[in-house]
């Protein structure tokens, strides 16, 4: 097991290049499922959660081959294998092989998925867009099973914006009979991203990227070449480093227009931001100003980016409330921050954070994703040394991160735990 060491206190300068989109990628991987020929996905990043799906692909029938940051799935040859257990728990999206499996094969079996541990994260409204599509949905012993006699079209309202719901009743909508029309959709850039996809394979989809999708279900679907869209949280983490250590940053392949919640924000803060078309520049001021945010739905401020966010308010002056309406209980950042001097209470759902505090090294670890990005921004803002354990969390969604920030003139290096250090981390 290898833990972080960040070494703070230094400006970053430079230019880092964004990978494609985790969110997107962990869609389109099980979206190839629906196919009866090859698909090509390009410019994948480079994230262990791909390993893991690409696994499960091979586990029912497929043929995966890579190629650098390109994959190609020969779907032609897959079973509708139950997954009940094993790498399927692993990580949230497999659930998208629900959607994927009951499209092609009118059943699937699929173990209730892992991720992040965000608080409580149901799959009501993804069973309720299969019930509505004709799939009976029965939970056994940790397990879904899924089986339709057949798919038909449906009008199905989500009570809850759901990203997951939506691109899951899209796989199984686009080969349904008949129309679905599925409203109250969630609208982020990896629902248009999965859409196109699915639009270049033969489905026809109207309105991905609004509140109202319209699916016309077809026959078949056929084999296509698909490049993945820039991972906007990724790029949203680095902007936000930028803004705190940045001397002259640019972040390159970026759809600026992903972002323009953040970029408020930044400005707000007295942030210098300049937006070209597939690139940011980022600047740093010595006088940052505290500002509160909300995270919200797309196109408001990203969950995904609120606890990077939090650690560059700990720099700012006065007093920054971040409130999170999508989970209500991701603060588990907090403490480590604190450890490393951060002044910050969470109360009634949302963290106040007092700034500008003097953060110092400290042994933190990080208990999620983007809890482990939060910490490595701290620890780069900080004095001294940080040691940032639970990083495979981190590599679930971010690419090659220590070599694009000792790329930026940062100090951070692996190194291996002692059995001592492990046994702690585990307890
Ligand atoms: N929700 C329900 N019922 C459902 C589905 C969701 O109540 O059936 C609730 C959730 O509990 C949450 C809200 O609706 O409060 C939004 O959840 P959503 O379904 O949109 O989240 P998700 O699809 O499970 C994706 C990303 C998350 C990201 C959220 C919100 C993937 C694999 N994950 O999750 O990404 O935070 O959307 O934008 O796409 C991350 O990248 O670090 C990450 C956690």
């Amino acid at each position: 097991m290898r833990k972080l060491l960040v070494e703070g206190g230094k400006r970053l300068n430079g230019t880092v290049r964004i990978g494609g989109a985790k969110n997107s990628a962990v869609a389109l991987l099980p979206a190839a499922i629906l196919a009866d020929s090859p698909v090509t996905i390009e410019g994948l990043p480079k994230i262990s959660d791909l390993q893991i799906l690409g696994d499960l692909l091979e586990e029912i029938g497929g043929t995966v081959t890579k190629e650098g940051q390109t994959i190609r799935i020969d779907p032609s040859e897959m079973i509708s294998m139950p997954l009940p257990n094993g790498k399927v728990k692993k990580l949230r999206a497999s659930y998208y092989f629900m959607g994927a499996m009951l499209g092609r094969f009118k059943k699937a079996v699929i173990g209730l998925p892992g991720g992040c541990h965000l608080g409580p994260r149901p799959i009501d409204q993804h069973i309720k867009g299969f019930e509505a599509l004709g799939a009976q949905v029965t939970n056994e012993q940790g397990a879904i099973y899924l089986r339709a006699e057949e798919l038909r079209g449906a009008r199905i309202y989500l009570d809850v914006v759901s990203v997951g719901a939506t691109i899951n009743i899209m796989l199984a909508a686009v080969r349904a009979k008949g129309k679905t029309i599925i409203e109250n959709a969630a609208k982020e850039p990896e629902i248009i991203d999965v859409a196109t996809l699915l639009s270049s394979m033969g489905a026809k989809i109207k309105g991905a990227g609004t509140d109202v999708i319209r699916i016309e279900g077809v026959e078949r679907l056929s084999g296509c070449n698909h490049t993945i869209i820039p991972d906007r949280i990724e790029a949203g983490t680095y902007t936000i480093l930028a803004a705190a250590l940045g001397e002259e940053m640019i972040i390159d392949n970026v759809i600026p227009q992903h972002l323009e919640s953040l970029l408020a924000k930044l400005r707000e803060m007295g942030v210098t931001v300049e937006e070209g078309d597939e690139q940011l520049f980022i600047k740093t001021s010595d006088n940052l100003r505290s500002v509160d945010i909300k995270t919200l739905v797309h196109p408001g401020f990203p969950t995904d980016l609120q606890q990077p966010f939090t650690a560059l308010l700990t720099k700012a002056n006065g007093t920054g409330v971040v409130t999170d309406t999508i989970y209500q209980a991701r603060f588990k950042h907090i403490d480590e921050l604190r450890r490393m001097n951060a002044s910050i209470k969470v109360e009634g759902g949302s963290a106040i954070i007092s700034g500008p505090s003097r953060l110092e090294g400290a042994k933190v670890k990080a208990s999620d994703l983007r809890a482990g990005a939060a910490l490595v921004i701290a620890g780069l803002m900080a004095k001294g040394v940080t040691e940032v354990t639970g990083i495979e969390h981190i590599e679930r969604g971010y690419e090659d991160l220590a070599e694009k920030l000792t790329n930026l003139g940062a100090t951070i290096w692996h190194e291996e735990m002692s059995e001592q250090e492990v046994e702690q981390f585990q307890n």
